[in-house]
């Protein structure tokens, strides 16, 4: 039977435990799943596309995991053709997330007919986080212990308080 590759795509600028979250659920349902950073620097990132990869991967983990991360740029279902996915994933927080990511789903849809999008809800403790607020709240100095992996916090801390600032 062949692999069943889900590719679950996004800025992760950074990761959050959100995101983690999806993956694990991603991880029981198929085979293999490619992690893709969208390169795209018009986003102006706080973290490079090559700082979030190592992010991503420390976060979720290194040999025997069924998970690989990968950037792309371009038309993300030429991407999922690539890499010979069946499927995208997207994580549906809130009644909020639905218009942009149906608007997402069916024009992939019309441009890859071959490509389904499926939606995995998080754990309920994740619903409002967002990489947005990860940084705002980090930058104001508000604390992130059980929302953010180790390693991000780490990095935030020395990209947005280098002198070591509470
Ligand atoms: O984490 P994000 O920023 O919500 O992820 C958005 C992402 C990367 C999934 C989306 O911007 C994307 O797929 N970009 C690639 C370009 C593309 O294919 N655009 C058409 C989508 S309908």
């Amino acid at each position: 039977m062949s692999q069943r590759i889900a590719v679950y795509p996004g800025s992760f600028d950074p990761i959050h435990n959100g995101h983690l979250d999806i993956i694990e659920r991603c991880r029981v349902i198929f085979d293999e799943v490619v992690i893709a950073v969208l390169h795209n620097e018009g986003k102006k990132p706080l973290f490079s596309v090559e700082e979030r990869i190592d992010a991503i991967r420390e976060a979720v983990g290194g040999e025997g995991t069924n998970c690989r991360v990968e950037s792309f740029s371009g038309l993300l279902v030429d991407f999922v053709d690539r890499v010979g996915a069946q499927a995208v994933v997207r994580g549906l927080r809130a009644v909020s997330d639905f218009e942009y990511e149906m608007q997402m789903a069916l024009m992939n849809r019309r441009l890859n007919p071959r490509v389904e999008t499926v939606f995995l809800m998080p754990k309920q403790d994740y619903i409002y986080l967002s990489s947005r607020l990860v940084k705002e709240v980090f930058s104001l100095g508000g604390k992130l212990e059980g929302l953010v992996p180790d390693v991000v916090l780490r990095s935030l801390e020395a990209r947005l308080r280098p002198d070591g600032r509470a």
